[in-house]
């Protein structure tokens, strides 16, 4: 197995393409040895088939997202995990844009796509999931997690550290015994903070594990432009647009969801 010192690590692309390109070329000005993509490809965003074509044509390894596993196993719904009506109406909307525009090849490679991705990093054992190692769309906040639930997910899970998405919303913690849990945030929507740009995570290991978390700036009048070209929800535009969620604010625990006012 190789053994990095310095990786990206991107979250929830949520097909948002222009800010999947400003990201890896990111990355690369600041001399990462690997790229890994944490999953959810599709959702939110347009033309769900141009994020696959990078990802792909990049070699970039992708963990398999709950998004991913529902387009690629042809299911019913994107098993986001929302219990609001309202979020699961939108849920619906997106999924079956991004269903209906997604090809058939892209959607078999989804099919195929691990549940984990296990890398060795110094002496570090990384675990790179998706919402959880013991669920793909769990929800882990900064506010609501344990720091003794995360040390049990490394002791079960046999992991230095674990990385995870699928909150949308960026955050790191050092457990006892130097173990350590971070969400390496989302490139495809912006964190509730007002402000357009999104987040992606730098792991370095030597001498010791630093999460850098890294604004990305991207043509998001671009995006919004082409969503509103695709008929996707103005919810959505406006979300793009002004920084702020204006969907799936009912899972969005107190404390995180006062953050971006203060
Ligand atoms: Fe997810």
């Amino acid at each position: 197995m190789q053994n990095y010192q310095k990786i990206a690590l991107i979250g929830g692309v949520y097909s948002n393409y222009l800010a999947l390109e400003e990201t890896l070329k990111d990355a690369r000005r600041r001399g990462v040895e690997a790229v890994f993509c944490l999953g959810d490809l599709g959702a939110f965003g347009p033309h769900p088939n141009r994020v696959c074509d990078i990802l792909r044509r990049e070699n970039i390894p992708v963990v398999q997202g709950n998004y991913d596993n529902s387009i690629g196993n042809g299911l019913n719904d994107c098993q986001c995990g929302y219990t609001d009506p309202r979020d699961n109406y939108f849920a619906k909307l997106s999924y079956d844009y991004t269903f209906a525009n997604t090809a058939d090849g892209h959607k078999k490679w989804m099919k195929t796509l691990p549940p984990e991705i296990r890398l060795q990093m110094g002496n570090y054992r990384v675990l790179l999931c998706h919402g959880s190692p013991r669920k793909m769309n769990e929800f882990l906040w900064e506010s609501t997690t344990p720091t003794h639930f995360l040390e049990k997910l490394c002791r079960d899970y046999q992991a230095d550290i674990i990385c995870a998405t699928h909150t949308g919303i960026h955050w790191q913690r050092e457990l006892p015994g130097g173990k350590y849990f971070a969400n390496v945030g989302a490139i495809g929507r912006p964190e509730n903070d007002g402000k357009p740009n999104v987040w992606y995570t730098i792991l370095e290991t030597a001498p010791t594990p630093k999460f850098t978390f890294t604004p990305v700036e991207y043509d998001y009048q671009q995006l919004a432009r082409e969503m509103r070209r695709e008929g996707l929800p103005e919810e959505f535009i406006e979300t793009v647009l002004s920084g702020w969620w204006t969907t799936c604010l009912e899972i969005l625990p107190a404390k995180e969801r006062k953050r971006g006012f203060l």
